[in-house]
């Protein structure tokens, strides 16, 4: 099962501008049959396991329905019912798993864990969420951000919230993709570029007030306050983020035209109000269905590499 071309997918820039083009348009193909009933199965016989160290819905779902539509099978892991939450060393899980499937996804804490696995593993892996890094969700945004109104090149997105895994990834897809990212969050959680890992500051700026940060914005988006892992500072959080809350004024200051986007689950009341989540500019449910279909282009992609149309 050793994988020729090993390539993992551990944060967005492990990928350039013309793997996203191919991308987007593989899954807007692979959308499409799956719309119209028509098989797709690529990964007949291929192995996912999915390992997680964190709760999910959308990316345990999309991941393994994903991966049953192309033909595939999935393993499902988490911390407690496996030997990775009694310390095994993450550098032998990774030597023995991806022995035996073809293919590993990964929601773990630090980016140096799904690092020091992938480094030791036979197959591609995939990050699934990490604490600095979100790349699948933004994969699926951006491919949201298209359907609905083509090429995000020149475009601005404003990000209200924590400096952390989804904003990091922002700012790496705006210096890839050419657009770019207003960021916002309240001080003490702001983003740090050596974290996002991006070259130049060119092509995201700095906000202190949320407002600015959406005016003229194509692309209205927050996150929760308090991420996975971080419970124990919700109380601070909960004070700290007070103001950085998208509500209908914010989205006025932004293009008439503006959409919004959740990467889920949300507080309605607290990141987002519900008026604008539930409003006519949020494309949240586009963008939660739309990481299944990018997410079996990236598994095709990263197995069988480029395919004919
Ligand atoms: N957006 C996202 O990754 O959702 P889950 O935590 O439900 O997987
Ligand atoms: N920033 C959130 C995203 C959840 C999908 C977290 O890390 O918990």
């Amino acid at each position: 099962n050793t994988t020729p071309d090993l390539r993992h997918y551990l944060q967005f820039s492990d990928f350039a501008a013309e793997d996203y083009a191919y991308l987007f348009e593989r899954a807007a193909l692979i959308k499409k049959k799956f719309k119209a009933y028509e098989k797709h199965r690529p990964l007949t016989d291929r192995t996912l396991a999915m390992i997680f160290e964190k709760a999910s819905t959308r990316t345990r779902v999309s991941f393994e329905a994903g991966m049953y539509q192309l033909g595939g099978s999935v393993v499902h892991l988490t911390t407690g019912d496996s030997q990775l939450g009694r310390a095994e060393p993450i550098e032998d899980s990774a030597k023995v798993i991806s022995r035996m499937v073809d293919l590993v996804m990964i929601r773990t804490f630090e980016q140096t864990k799904i690092e020091s696995f992938a480094a030791h593993s036979r197959v591609p892996v995939i990050n699934g969420l990490t604490n600095e890094f979100h790349p699948c969700q933004i994969l699926a945004d951006i491919f949201t951000f298209i359907e609905h109104r083509g090429s995000i090149k020149g475009r601005t997105v404003a990000w209200v919230g924590d400096g952390n895994n989804m904003a990091n990834t922002w700012l790496q897809a705006g210096e890839i993709l050419g657009f770019k990212v207003h960021v916002s969050t309240p001080s003490g959680y702001e983003v740090d570029q050596s974290v996002a890992g991006i070259r130049s500051a060119d092509s995201y700026r700095v906000f202190k007030d949320p407002m600015e940060a959406c005016r003229g914005a194509d692309l209205v988006t927050t996150d929760v306050w308090t991420s996975m892992g971080y419970e124990a500072e919700n109380e601070a959080r909960r004070a700290a983020f007070a103001e950085w809350c998208v509500d209908e004024e914010m989205m006025r200051a932004a293009q008439p035209d503006a959409l919004f986007m959740h990467c889920l689950p949300a507080h309605r009341g607290e990141e987002v109000q519900a008026e604008v989540i539930d409003g006519p500019q949020s494309v949240v449910w586009d963008e939660a269905e739309n990481r299944m279909h990018v997410q079996k282009a990236l598994m095709e992609y990263l197995l069988l590499g480029r395919q004919p149309a």
